[in-house]
C-alpha cells in the first residue's frame, strides 16, 4: 500500500560489461525507449564509461550512476574513486554494497554504512543492497540477516536521508542465475525491509522509501514482481544490457 508516496526505479547495472563505444550504442537506443518511462530510469555504468554516460543522456530522464565509491574523500586509496570525483562530472546515483563487492571484494556492513554516508554527504543517492544467501534462506534466518543488513548498514544515517536513499533487496541465489525470487518471497521481504525501516524511522518515513527487487527480473516476469505493493522496481542486471529488454522493463514499472 501507499505505493503513490514513493517513486518506481528502474536501475540497470551494467557491472563490468560495455567498452566505451559499446556503451554509445547501447545509450543511444536507450534514449527513446526511455524517453515514454512515468517511472525513474538510471543506469549504473562501469567507471570508465561515466562520462560518456553523463554527456550522453543529458536532457533525456536517463540518470547515471557509479557501481561504487570510496568513503574517504581523497587521499593514498590506490584504485578507488571518491563521491566528490562522482558527482563533480555529473553522476547522480552510486550502488553500494552489491552482493558481487561483498562476496568477491571484502565488503562489510560496515564499509558499506561508511560509504553510504560518504555518498549522502557528496549529495550522490545511494542504492543500496542487502539480501540472503541460500544457506541463509535455506535456515530460516533470512528476516534476521535482513534486519542486521538494514541496521548496520544504515546506522548514523537521518531520516533526511534515508528518504534519499534506494534500497535494493537482492537475494544472493536469484542475481544471475535466472531463479526469481516468486513475486510472494519477493514482496514478504521487500515488506519485511519497510517494516524494519519504521522501526528505525517511523511508518511515515518507511513509506517514502523506494525499495526495488533484483535477481533475474526481466520481460517475462517483471510484472508480477514489480505489481506487488512494497516492491518499487528493480535493480537489472543482465536484462540492463539490453535496450529492448530494459524498456519492458520500464513498461511495466510505469504501470
Ligand atoms: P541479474 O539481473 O543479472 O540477475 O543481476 C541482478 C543484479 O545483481 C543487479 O544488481
Amino acid at each position: 500500500m501507499n505505493k503513490e508516496l514513493r517513486q518506481a526505479v528502474i536501475a540497470g547495472n551494467w557491472k563490468m560489461n560495455k567498452t566505451r563505444p559499446e556503451a554509445k550504442a547501447l545509450i543511444e537506443e536507450l534514449k527513446p525507449v526511455a524517453e515514454k518511462a512515468a517511472c525513474g530510469v538510471v543506469i549504473c555504468v562501469p567507471f570508465t564509461n561515466l562520462e560518456t554516460a553523463v554527456e550522453l543522456t543529458k536532457g533525456t530522464n536517463i540518470k547515471v550512476g557509479a557501481e561504487n565509491v570510496h568513503f574517504e574523500k581523497s587521499g593514498a586509496f590506490t584504485g578507488e574513486i571518491s563521491a566528490d570525483m562522482l558527482t563533480e562530472i555529473g553522476v547522480e546515483y552510486v550502488i553500494i554494497g552489491h552482493s558481487e563487492r561483498r562476496q568477491y571484494f571484502g565488503e562489510t556492513d560496515e564499509t558499506v554504512n561508511k560509504r553510504t554516508k560518504a555518498a549522502l554527504a557528496a549529495g550522490l543517492k545511494p542504492i543500496v543492497c542487502v539480501g540472503e544467501l541460500l544457506c541463509e534462506r535455506e535456515a530460516g534466518i533470512t528476516e534476521e540477516v535482513i534486519s542486521r543488513q538494514i541496521k548496520l548498514d544504515f546506522a548514523g544515517v537521518s531520516a533526511e536521508d534515508i528518504k534519499k536513499t534506494i534500497i535494493a533487496y537482492e537475494p544472493v541465489w536469484a542475481i544471475g542465475t535466472g531463479k526469481t525470487a516468486t513475486a510472494e518471497q519477493a514482496e514478504e521481504v521487500c515488506a519485511f525491509i519497510r517494516g524494519t525501516l519504521s522501526k528505525l524511522y517511523g511508518q511515515a518515513v518507511a513509506d517514502t522509501v523506494t525499495i526495488q527487487y533484483g535477481g533475474s527480473m526481466n520481460p517475462k516476469n517483471a510484472a508480477e514482481l514489480l505489481a506487488q505493493s512494497d516492491v518499487d522496481g528493480g535493480l537489472i542486471g543482465g536484462a540492463s544490457l539490453k535496450a529492448a529488454d530494459f524498456g519492458v522493463l520500464l513498461e511495466e514499472a510505469s504501470k
